[in-house]
């Protein structure tokens, strides 16, 4: 298996030099070894108390990126829980380990070529169709996305709905681990927002307007003069930049439309 983390011989010493004193500590049991950690940490956070350096498994540490996926079990219970490490707090008596990489089917496909029908999934995934209905993924799934129902929706050519419904994905790979008819339902939500955005949907006119003025030149002075200017004032442009207010409105606009 992947090295999840290395442990830093000599750190557990130094820890345990300071346990005696601290009450707030709770035990867990990381890849079945006990440590004792603040309760208030994270799983992530746990780790690195423990004295292991993340060198898989671990990306954005904002609940974004997927990479710290975790199960774990509870005391006197049989059920498997599953977070991310980053965002799930430790509780006393957590059986833990990570799972930071899981291998799954990924296809090669040319977007343009595809049409936005089941046909092209069951061609490219044709493992989709094995999907027995067993609502694992959705169970497993630690964003609490509806995986069954949007692997549904694709089977019944529902493309839009699958889209939808697996927008918050974030690809940590727990429902594939999971799943008994051996689908990676992230790649085929992905290939579904991908058929989605690129026949379906409406296209994104602004886009294309801002494409061609880019294309023509529009700003290529703007850019020249940034590319010779001197650190000191492009430290100064930056700090002075308009920024736009957390409270803007959707068409908000700065008042200096140099680059607009
Ligand atoms: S875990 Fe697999 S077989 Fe079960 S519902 Fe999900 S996709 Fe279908
Ligand atoms: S759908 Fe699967 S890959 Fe996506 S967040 Fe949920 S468990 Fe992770
Ligand atoms: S480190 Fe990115 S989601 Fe946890």
């Amino acid at each position: 298996m992947t090295i999840v983390a290395e442990h830093q011989t000599g750190l557990e010493e130094i820890h345990l030099g300071d346990l005696a004193e601290r009450t707030d500590l709770v035990p867990i049991f990381i890849m079945g070894k006990k440590y004792d950690v603040p309760s208030t940490l994270t799983i992530q956070k746990a780790l690195e108390f423990a004295g292991y350096q993340l060198i898989r498994g671990c990306g954005c540490r904002g609940g974004i990126c997927g990479a710290c996926a975790t199960v774990y079990r509870l005391p006197s219970s049989p059920k498997i829980h599953v977070g991310l490490a980053c965002q799930t707090v430790v509780q006393p008596s957590m059986y833990l380990t990570m799972v930071p990489f899981f291998p799954a089917n990924r296809a090669i496909y040319s977007i343009d070529e595809m049409k936005p029908d089941v046909q092209s999934l069951l061609k490219t995934y044709p493992e989709l169709a094995k999907c027995m209905g067993c609502n694992t993924c959705t169970k497993s799934c630690p964003m609490n996305i509806p995986v069954m129902e949007y692997i549904s929706s694709a089977l019944r050519g529902d493309l839009e709905r699958t889209a939808e419904l697996s927008m918050s994905c974030v690809m940590c790979g727990i429902c594939t681990s999971r799943c008994p008819a051996e689908l990676a339902q992230y790649n085929i939500a992905i290939l579904c927002r991908r058929l989605t955005g690129r026949h379906l949907r409406p296209k994104a006119r602004h886009v294309h307007e801002m494409v061609a003025r880019i294309a023509a030149g529009t700003y290529d002075e703007s850019l020249k003069k940034l590319m010779t200017a001197d650190l000191e004032t492009l430290r100064k442009l930056y700090v002075e930049r308009e920024m736009e207010p957390h409270t803007a409105e959707e068409m908000w606009e700065p008042q200096d439309k140099t680059f607009l």
